[in-house]
């Protein structure tokens, strides 16, 4: 499947208000904003939760995949049955979740053998660079220090995002840490950026909904 840009990617990581029982909600607030604004958005939820792909509208994505084969793996994720639960993608190597780019590239490989669209994490343009050679689908570049702040990576650390369009080449970038405002999604536009990845602005919102209608372009 082909993602549109701008695309929103909301990655609900464990959050209590977006896990097991709440998982379904803030996966339909995700969706019913989307549809509302008719935005690409993609929703990545927790393995355990991928199930709630067969009643979205949106794409559900993993937030994490391992580089293994059918086998003796026990308590691992496999790409394959990642793709079964009605994932169409993953999230990779994100900062709380760093793989060494050994197993990145192998993740990588693995993930695309069974269709699933890749965005590998970066934390800088030097680690966007050297990933970017892995050819994963989007580079989505987050300073750690960032992420789950009150300052978003478009106000504190817009050069971050220039400088990883550049070093990303033909890769398509995607931004975030922070990112709360439609200034901030605009700012990362401006800079070449093809969408952003969003969590707790939306996961900790009154109204995940409104929160998510509110930074959409
Ligand atoms: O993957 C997105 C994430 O790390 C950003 O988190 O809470 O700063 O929007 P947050």
């Amino acid at each position: 499947m082909k993602l549109r840009t701008p695309l929103y990617v909301i990655n609900v990581k464990t959050y209590e208000e977006s896990t097991c029982r709440n998982a379904s909600h803030i996966a339909k607030e995700c969706e019913s904003a989307a549809l509302s604004k008719k935005a690409s958005v993609v929703v990545c939820l927790e393995a355990t939760d991928l199930r709630l792909s067969y009643k979205l509208k949106i794409p559900v994505f993993a937030q994490h995949v391992d580089a293994i084969e059918y086998g003796a793996h026990t308590g691992f994720t496999l790409p394959e049955s990642v793709y079964c639960a009605g994932a169409k993608g993953t999230l990779l190597n994100h900062s709380e979740h760093k793989i060494s780019l050994e197993v990145l590239k192998k993740s990588i490989e693995r993930a695309k053998k069974v269709r699933l669209i890749v965005i590998a994490c970066a934390a800088n343009p030097a680690e966007a660079a050297i990933i970017a050679k892995l050819k994963p689908d989007f580079i989505a570049v987050e300073p750690p220090e960032l992420i789950g702040g009150e300052v978003s990576v478009a106000e504190a650390k817009p050069d971050v995002i220039s400088k990883t369009v550049k070093s990303a080449g033909k890769i398509p970038v995607l931004c975030g840490a922070g990112i709360k405002t439609k200034e901030d999604v605009k700012v990362a536009l401006r800079l070449g950026a093809k969408g952003v990845l969003v969590a707790s602005h939306i996961v900790k919102a009154m109204n995940p909904k409104k929160a998510l209608e509110s930074i959409i372009v």
